[in-house]
């Protein structure tokens, strides 16, 4: 006998969590889904009357947050009532790699998780289905487990993994209409079997059953590891090629087209960029990584550093081209990113390539001018405190966001796109050109923008894997 859940907690109203819950609510109307945060400036965003105004941009969001908050969907920084309340409870917090200790640089950071895990041990009452969101290395459900039995007070808990598949500025799309669900449970034992079914007949309310995956925790854990670390690799890949096409004259776009044809590469993820950012990407093949080499496995573990490798070798050319184009230096000069956000239709930054390309072209003294649609002069500022050992006030000097793109190019030497947002595409160059400095540069890290057009102009254009 399946359990019939009435309320989930999901602890941590993120990228991950905010829009995961926000569909659950919608598609599941007689289930109460809380999301819960220790941020309270979060949560009070998230409840703004205005739902333009919750504090994630992902398109299709306001209008699902529109339909279920305050129906069944409730954002609180009430933890403990809420985790007592539900019987599904969904772990959805960071989890970043660590900057101190053993495994510095490469291994989860599980502070956070652990910590959800004693909170919940410690509040609970009630028999609890508690379910791994947020992207862990392989076998934290193990720790979980551990400690969730042993700090609790009799309390029975089921252990499951459901890692997370959607990428960022298509995050409705991709839950309304998953290519899979994976979970992840302890299927050899009755209650592991029914905890795993629960879950399933909750996706089961828009997902087809046939696309809804159980498999033992492990797998279920290593495959989101696995299926990020082959995701980026291929963007590496294209990107280790847009090198060689600038040196041949091949053109990289035209190359990823008659690769993707074939079938059995199939065409997407080939586009060349400035590199690959997220919160995801770097962090899972560093998990991997170390894992790898926990376990001895050194070949295993440089096969996949090399696609991080490869990743900052991008930034950092991108970057040093810049300076190489306009005449070895870019001291003083006004050089303009559009484009601060990982990707487009997001407001979210980590581990953006602009953060490293503005980091260099900083240490070269450029005076750099930033323009975003979506992410705030603050969240910038402290990506770079973040990044580099100067202050806020000295990156302050150093470095200007704009809030009119046309007055961020005003003047300027250079321009480098740098997320592909579509309405740089729309923007008159005539009138950019028009008010930059000559010669005037353009350099495309995203090879959105039309070069023939762009050069017809006047600018002298740099597109990543073309010359
Ligand atoms: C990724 C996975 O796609 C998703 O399944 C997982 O749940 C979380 O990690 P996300 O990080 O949101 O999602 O974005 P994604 O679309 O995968 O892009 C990652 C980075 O790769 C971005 O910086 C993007 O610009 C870059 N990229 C992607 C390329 O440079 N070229 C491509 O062809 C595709
Ligand atoms: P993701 O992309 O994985 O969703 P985010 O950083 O966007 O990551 O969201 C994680 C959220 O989890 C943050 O808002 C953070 O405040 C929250 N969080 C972290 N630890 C806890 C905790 N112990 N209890 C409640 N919320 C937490």
């Amino acid at each position: 006998m399946t359990q019939k859940i009435k309320n989930i907690c999901c602890i941590g109203a993120g990228y991950v969590g905010g829009p995961t819950m926000a569909v659950i609510a919608q598609k599941c109307p007689e289930i109460n889904v809380t999301v819960v945060d220790i941020n309270e400036k979060r949560i009070a965003a998230w409840n703004d009357e205005n739902v333009e105004n919750i504090p994630i941009y992902e398109p299709g969001l306001p209008e699902v947050v529109k339909e279920a908050r305050g129906r069944n969907l409730f954002f609180s920084t009430e933890v403990d009532a809420a985790i007592e309340k539900a019987e599904m409870i969904f772990i959805s917090v960071n989890t970043p790699t660590k900057t101190y200790g053993i495994g510095k640089g490469m291994a989860a950071d599980l502070k956070w998780i652990e910590l959800c895990a004693r909170q919940i041990a410690r509040v609970s009452v009630t028999d609890k289905i508690v379910v791994e969101k947020s992207t862990l290395p392989v076998r934290t459900a193990e720790a979980l487990k551990s400690i969730l039995e042993n700090t609790g007070n009799g309390v029975k808990f089921q252990i499951l993994s459901n890692p997370e598949f959607l990428a960022e500025g298509t995050a409705i799309e991709d839950l309304m209409a998953p290519d899979r669900v994976l979970i992840g449970g302890d299927i050899d034992t009755v209650e592991g079997k029914e905890a795993v079914q629960t879950l399933v007949d909750v996706y089961a309310h828009w997902v087809n059953r046939d696309n809804i995956l159980t498999t033992n925790v492990w797998s279920s854990e290593l495959s989101k590891l696995t299926a990020n670390a082959f995701l980026a690799q291929r963007v590496s890949s294209i990107n280790a090629l847009s090198e060689l096409c600038e040196k041949t004259g091949a053109d990289v776009t035209e190359v990823a087209r008659a690769i993707g044809m074939d079938s059995r590469i199939g065409s997407k993820f080939l586009k060349s960029s400035v590199g690959f950012g997220g919160s995801c990407f770097q962090k899972d093949i560093l998990n991997l990584v170390y894992i790898a080499k926990s376990f001895g496995l050194d070949e295993v573990a440089d096969y996949w550093e090399q696609v991080i490798i490869m990743n900052d070798h991008q930034k950092r050319r991108f970057a040093a081209n810049i300076v190489q184009t306009l005449f070895n230096t870019v001291s003083g000069k006004k050089i303009t990113l559009l484009g601060w956000a990982f990707k487009k239709d997001t407001n979210d930054t980590r581990e953006s390539a602009a953060i490293a390309v503005a980091d260099h072209l900083l240490y070269e003294q450029s005076n750099v001018v930033i323009y975003d649609p979506k992410v705030t002069s603050e969240q910038i500022y402290t990506d770079m405190v973040y990044v580099n050992s100067r202050s806020e006030e000295e990156n302050r000097d150093l470095l200007t966001v704009a809030i009119d793109p046309y007055e961020a190019c005003q003047n300027s030497h250079a321009i480098a796109i740098l997320t592909e947002w579509d309405e740089f595409k729309t923007y008159d160059w005539q009138k950019i050109y028009d008010h930059m400095l000559k010669p005037a540069f353009v350099f495309d890290g995203r090879n959105i923008l039309d070069v023939k057009k762009l050069e017809e102009i006047g600018f002298v254009v740099n597109s990543i894997g073309k010359n």
